[in-house]
């Protein structure tokens, strides 16, 4: 805050002069002339009093109210924007009816909750349950973490299909009514409202030994040089690799769905992934891993993971692939 020069005036005068008048007071009270140590004392009470109400008017009046943001943008040319959502058109902005599925632990039962939402244009469905978080009801829960579709983290249902929250438009998956449904994804055990348990869906990924496997072990605590790999090499495997668990694939598994022995189509994809990998020396042994009626021969190419996974990691050609090296392996002619 920036005083003018008759307040400051008034207050450092008054700071500096009450000691020397009440000196003076003190000298003309002992010299007992009773006028001037009297005009004195009124002096110093008056310089006191001012103090006081300049002071009290700092403190308690003008540092409580800053300057307006505006009048500061004025003063210094700054274009002002108004991003005021109630001032967009309503071709951007919409209410949104959210029905929230929640899984209640108690009851062991979904609950539908209706919320309204005003959302714009490039809200995603996790912005929007983020929103009603905030802003209706805290006790929602839902997990994600990056909001960038690269954590895996917030799979749920929009309206029956399995999608990464974080990368699904509310505008357009809206019905012309304004009405969204959102829920869990019910292909994994629930926990509570749109949160699953995945401790099922990462023992079927690490049951498939989902790393590089080198049979020299001294290599692997020591390794001397990188392990080299050409352009060609590094394609067979590439786009199965791109798997960030999100398990939206095995939810939109039908096999899975209503057989869960069954170890779906994320824990194949790594199998492909890994066994076309120049890198890696477990060779046959991972595709007898696989060469069974609860793994790959359970598949009944539905393509339903392909078409739910966000990644692009198209789960039910993996699968498709390991049956024909497997057919060939079987048959004698190798991989
Ligand atoms: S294969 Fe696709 S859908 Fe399945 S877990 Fe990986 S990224 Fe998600
Ligand atoms: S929050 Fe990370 S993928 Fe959606």
């Amino acid at each position: 805050m920036r005083r003018s020069w008759l307040s400051m005036i008034a207050v450092y005068a008054p700071m500096l002069g009450v000691p020397v008048l009440l000196y003076l007071y003190i000298i003309f009270n002992a010299l007992h002339i009773a006028a001037a140590s009297r005009a004195m004392l009124y002096l110093a009470m008056l310089g006191l009093a001012l103090f006081s109400i300049v002071s009290f008017r700092d403190v308690f009046m003008e540092r409580q109210k800053p300057p307006h943001f505006l009048d500061i943008r004025q003063k210094e040319g700054v274009v002002s924007h108004d991003h005021d959502i109630d001032n967009r058109t309503s071709k951007n902005v919409k209410i949104v009816e959210v029905r929230l599925n929640r899984f209640n632990p108690s009851t062991k039962m979904l609950e539908e909750h209706t919320y309204k939402v005003r959302v714009d244009r490039y809200y995603s469905v996790l912005d929007t349950i983020i929103d009603i978080k905030r802003k209706q009801d805290p006790t929602i829960a839902v997990r994600y973490s990056c909001r960038m579709g690269i954590c895996g983290s917030c799979g749920m249902e929009v309206n029956g299909k399995p999608v990464l929250a974080c990368e699904t438009n509310v505008f357009k998956n809206m019905d012309d009514g304004g009405n969204i449904s959102v829920g869990p994804m019910q292909g994994h055990p629930l926990l509570k409202d749109l949160v699953t348990d995945f401790d099922d869906f990462f023992s079927r990924h690490s049951s498939v030994l989902p790393h590089l496997y080198r049979k020299d072990e001294v290599e692997k605590y020591a390794a001397k040089q990188e392990y080299r790999q050409t352009r060609e090499d590094l394609v067979k495997f590439l786009p199965f690799s791109y798997c960030i668990m999100c398990g939206l694939c095995l939810d939109a598994c039908p096999v899975v769905n209503v057989n869960p022995v069954f170890i779906g189509p994320q824990a194949l994809s790594q199998v492909q992934r890994y066994h076309s990998d120049s890198r890696d020396e477990l060779g046959d042994r991972r595709l007898e891993m696989v060469d069974k009626l609860t793994h790959v021969w359970d598949c009944e190419f539905a393509g339903a993971c392909s078409v739910a996974c966000p990644k692009g990691v198209d789960p039910a050609y993996t699968i498709q692939l390991l049956k024909t090296q497997l057919v060939r392996k079987n048959l004698g002619s190798g991989k």
